[in-house]
């Protein structure tokens, strides 16, 4: 495995922080359209490499995520909501324990000590298998963990699941050409073809082979990577990568929406690296096609990182400078209205580029 000086310290880096930040947000996005359906009425979280819990500056992603459940769970009486739990070495799961006890959480923590390998088969896969489940698992080791390429299939191919992975992908890239090395493992084992693996030459180029791999090995039809960049200037060889993974136009919308509000806390020494400007997509996307409605506009731009808000002010700045023609086949639009969303609009409208003299 690729080590980190966590472990020797037990210390949370800047990044994890940012990590733990935006997995707790999205929890919190995921859990209010979930307890806000009627159909999901068991809600799973699952860490199959949980930590002790506790560091020296602040409390590990476990803790985190049972507090949040914690809160939501009260109002939501009909849903059962879990959070599994895995982690390897001993003392680590004790310490993990004490805390969850100490906290009230053991109620609705089920924790495991082993491999994870083991965690993802026995518990994960046979839960699911019983049960009309809608599943978030954080995957979250240090480099990669060997999982068996079958087992990780089955575990990508979940279909009522969303998945948050990290990965610290400079020290990755550095050591794939190691024999053995964890990263070279993850590729292969995602199915990658040893002769690609050896071409890849550079950091950009491995961490979309991994996002290439986990697309084919899941199927799922949303895979985002995001960069977390060292704010400090000059500062360009520590990156690591969240990999988000969904099947559900909503999982990406709220993902994004995590994702702003953690990109705000400018005191980080992290940040999620942004998408290219919002104004520069949709003209892109709207030029891709000769005429696109709102609703595909909106899916698009979400697929490509832009919530609805930031869409309607750019399509507002396009029409205000003649860039886009608003076509309204049926006259219904009330002025400056746009009417973007995932389900289908009050009004439709037709956008296309303007044409130029
Ligand atoms: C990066 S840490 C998890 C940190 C945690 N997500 C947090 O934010 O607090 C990875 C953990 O995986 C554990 N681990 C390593 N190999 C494992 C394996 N094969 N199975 C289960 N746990 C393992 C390590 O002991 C370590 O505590």
């Amino acid at each position: 495995m690729v080590s980190s000086d966590n472990e020797i310290q037990n210390w949370l880096f800047s990044h994890s922080l940012e990590k733990i930040a935006l997995y707790k947000t999205y929890l919190i996005n995921y859990l209010s359209v979930m307890c806000n359906q009627d159909y999901w009425k068991k809600i799973y979280i699952w860490e199959p490499f949980a930590g002790s819990g506790e560091y020296d500056n602040g409390e590990g992603s476990p803790i985190e995520a049972a507090r949040v459940i914690h809160d939501f769970s009260p109002q939501h009486p009909n849903k059962r909501i879990r959070l599994f739990v895995n982690e390897l070495d001993r003392e680590k799961l004790e310490s993990l324990n004490r805390i969850l006890e100490d906290k009230g959480f053991s109620d609705f923590v089920k924790t495991e000590q082993g491999r994870a390998e083991n965690f993802l088969k026995n518990s994960l896969l046979e839960t699911v298998k019983h049960g009309s489940s809608h599943n978030f698992i954080f995957i979250d080791p240090y480099g990669y963990t060997q999982i068996s390429p079958e087992l990780l299939e089955q575990v990508l191919r979940l279909s009522n699941c969303d998945y948050l992975l990290f990965f610290p992908t400079y020290n990755m890239y550095r050591a794939r050409k190691k024999n053995n090395s964890p990263s070279a493992k993850l590729l292969l084992d995602l199915g990658a073809d040893k002769k690609d693996l050896e071409n890849l030459s550079s950091q950009k180029a491995f961490v979309g082979e991994i996002k290439n791999r986990l697309m084919c090995k899941s199927k799922a039809d949303y895979v985002f990577e995001y960069k977390l960049q060292d704010r400090r200037p000059g500062v360009t060889n520590n990156s690591f990568h969240l990999f988000f993974i969904t099947r559900n136009l909503r999982g990406v919308e709220k993902f994004i929406e995590a994702k702003r509000t953690v990109d705000l806390n400018e005191a980080s020494q992290f940040q999620l690296v942004r998408e290219h400007d919002t104004k520069v997509a949709v003209k892109n996307i709207i030029q891709g096609e000769a005429e696109i409605d709102n609703k595909k506009l909106c899916e698009l731009c979400l697929i490509s990182g832009h919530l609805k808000s930031e869409v309607r002010a750019a399509l507002k700045k396009l029409e205000r400078n003649n860039e886009i023609e608003v076509i309204d086949p049926k006259d219904e639009r009330r002025q400056g209205g746009y009417y973007l969303g995932l389900d289908k609009p009050k009004v439709k409208l037709l956008f296309r580029l303007a044409p130029q003299d």
